[in-house]
């Protein structure tokens, strides 16, 4: 009888251990079962009654969806396409570094997620090849909020996977919560056709991991996660003067294709001079893709991000109602160059001197990538928009862009207008080029201020110069940058002098605004230098800032975090009303 009762209890056992070792033989009998996304599921364009939400995977896949509603019942297909300059190189920060840039293979999937009339949760799925469904986490998503929401609007920049980033967007969620939507005024990312600075470069803060609670980035000690903003608020982005890549190769290095774009008046005139021989059929596409190529382009950010559009510059500048907001976003960035006299060097203020003889491997200065004088298009789209019953009757009125009208800031200097050559030769033999930036021809004080006054813009959001100041003009409209996530640039005030080149035409200023603001010092509780005087800006690589808009009540406040004291409280400095 005993025996009998083993048996039963070794059969028992044996269909015991056959259970428990079943879903583990399944799990790898599964190839590829190591498939997972390369990004969170991200919000993108809401309208009145969608959204759209992204994600990115590393393989084709069969199927790609959003499931969402209260018991996540409804399903959204999305539409998948392949990212075409997205690429690794000798310097990305990954795993297995190529010896030259190679494309790496990303694609992006959209589903367009309908018939929305509040806030639901929502999960993206991709199927592999053999069936395997790989799922996000549950997060929510909304239609554009409607006029009267209380919205909270995190206003950042300059992420560019700087050392402060993660802590600076994990103290945002854990001050204010989550956001309604994200404005960031450009610099997402260091050079902008690497693959790794969006997705996963092994230092652990790269673009989507910080902005999406996923990052791993140690400071100080402490590991900082970044902030779960994007999952659930839409990301609304200016291009800045990192979102642009300059000419591309198959063989130089990523940076060094960032750091030589050539104006586009430039590429036209070589393309007209080597016309017969890269295009005999004289084709429009193929001349197109010959000057960008040779001189500028923004399609990787251009192929990642769906934003509104405006009817001359697609994404690259528009205009959208978000709850009270209407927010203007322009395409006002150059090229960065040091400012260094080296004659050995490029800058902006020279050609280094080996190249004289050789005009089309110049710098050509800091040109500036889209116009934005008076008569341009978007000079005139944003005339047209300005004086708009959207933008007009808007009890917001906000405008976003890269480049500093008004800063303490070093990437202020100098004047925002297109280098004017000044080339001097002896017996006909040029001996150097020199770039002058006339003051009088600020594009942004010359032709863009005195719309803004004319509108009733209440609210110029900017970056660029990574530190925290502000500035109010005559009119009552507010000036702020708040890009200190580190890699500062200093604030010029007081002994502090930028550099500024002797002996050329222009005089550039050594400190304060050059066009003519005071800063305004903090209200609440303003940082001291060594005297006990209240400090007018925050330019530290220590102490990180973040600004958010509220607009039940019009307050934007400015939070500072000092990340050498990890346990420290976030501390709100600065607090204004928009009226
Ligand atoms: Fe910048």
């Amino acid at each position: 009888m005993l025996g009998s009762w083993r048996a039963i209890g070794l059969v028992l056992l044996s269909f015991l251990v056959v259970l428990l070792l079943r879903p583990q033989q399944f799990m790898m009998s599964v190839p590829n079962s190591n498939l997972r996304l390369l990004s969170d599921p991200f919000l993108q364009l809401p309208q009145e009654t969608s959204v759209r939400v992204v994600w990115f995977t590393e393989f084709a896949g069969t199927e790609h969806f959003v499931r969402y509603g209260e018991g996540l019942e409804e399903r959204a297909i999305a539409r998948s396409t392949q990212l075409t300059r997205i690429r690794e190189d000798q310097n990305s920060k990954i795993e297995r570094i190529p010896n030259t840039p190679i494309q790496r293979d990303i694609w992006r999937h959209e589903a367009i997620v309908e018939g929305l009339s509040r806030r639901v949760p929502y999960q993206a799925i991709s199927v592999g090849e053999k069936g395997e469904e790989i799922t996000s986490d549950r997060f929510t998503l909304a239609p554009l909020p409607q006029l009267g929401t209380p919205l909270k609007i995190l206003l950042t920049s300059d992420h560019q996977l700087m050392p402060m980033t993660p802590t600076n967007l994990q103290k945002v969620v854990e001050t204010v919560g989550r956001v309604d939507a994200v404005f960031l005024a450009g610099d997402l990312v260091n050079i902008p056709d690497r693959a790794s600075e969006w997705f996963d470069d092994n230092r652990g803060g790269a673009f989507f991991p910080s902005l999406q609670g996923r990052a791993t980035y140690k400071l100080n000690q402490t590991v900082y996660r970044g902030g779960e903003l994007i999952q659930h608020a839409p990301l609304y982005t200016a291009i800045g003067n990192h979102e642009v890549m300059g000419k591309y190769s198959h063989e130089k290095e990523l940076n060094a294709q960032f750091d030589r774009p050539l104006p586009r008046t430039v590429a036209q005139r070589l393309y007209q001079e080597a016309a017969q021989q890269i295009n005999p059929q004289n084709d429009s596409k193929i001349k197109a893709e010959w000057i960008k190529n040779h001189s500028f382009n923004t399609d990787t950010y251009e192929e990642l991000f769906t934003l509104p559009e405006s009817p001359s510059g697609g994404e690259k500048y528009y205009a959208v109602t978000f709850g009270d907001i209407r927010l203007v976003v322009l395409f006002a960035t150059n090229i960065w160059r040091s400012p260094t006299l080296d004659t050995t060097k490029m800058s902006r203020y020279r050609e280094p001197d080996r190249l004289l003889d050789r005009p089309e491997e110049w710098g050509y200065g800091q040109h500036i990538f889209e116009p934005i004088a008076k008569g341009s298009p978007q000079y005139q789209w944003l005339e047209t928009e300005l004086n708009s019953p959207e933008f007009q009757q808007a009890k917001y009125k906000m405008v976003m862009f890269h480049h500093p009208p008004h800063s303490l800031g070093d990437n202020i200097v100098p004047a925002y207008t297109n280098p004017v050559p000044v080339i001097q030769s002896t017996e006909g033999k040029m001996q150097s080029v020199r770039y002058e930036y006339p003051l009088n021809k600020d594009y942004l004080i010359r032709d863009i201020e005195p719309l803004f006054d004319e509108a009733g813009v209440q609210l110029v959001y900017f970056g660029h110069s990574h530190l925290w100041n502000r500035f109010t003009n005559e009119q009552g409209i507010h000036f702020l940058e708040s890009s200190n996530v580190g890699n500062t640039y200093g604030a010029y005030w007081g002994n502090k002098q930028r550099f500024v080149p002797e002996g050329y035409r222009e005089i550039y200023a050594a400190t304060g605004d050059p066009n003519g603001l005071e800063p305004v010092v903090p209200t609440l509780d303003p940082l001291k230098d060594e005297n006990a005087e209240s400090l007018p800006y925050i330019a530290s690589n220590e102490i990180s800032v973040f600004t958010i808009l509220e607009t039940k009540t019009g307050t934007v406040s400015s939070y500072r975090f000092d990340t050498r004291k990890p346990q420290s409280p976030v501390v709100k400095f600065d607090e204004f009303q928009l009226k």
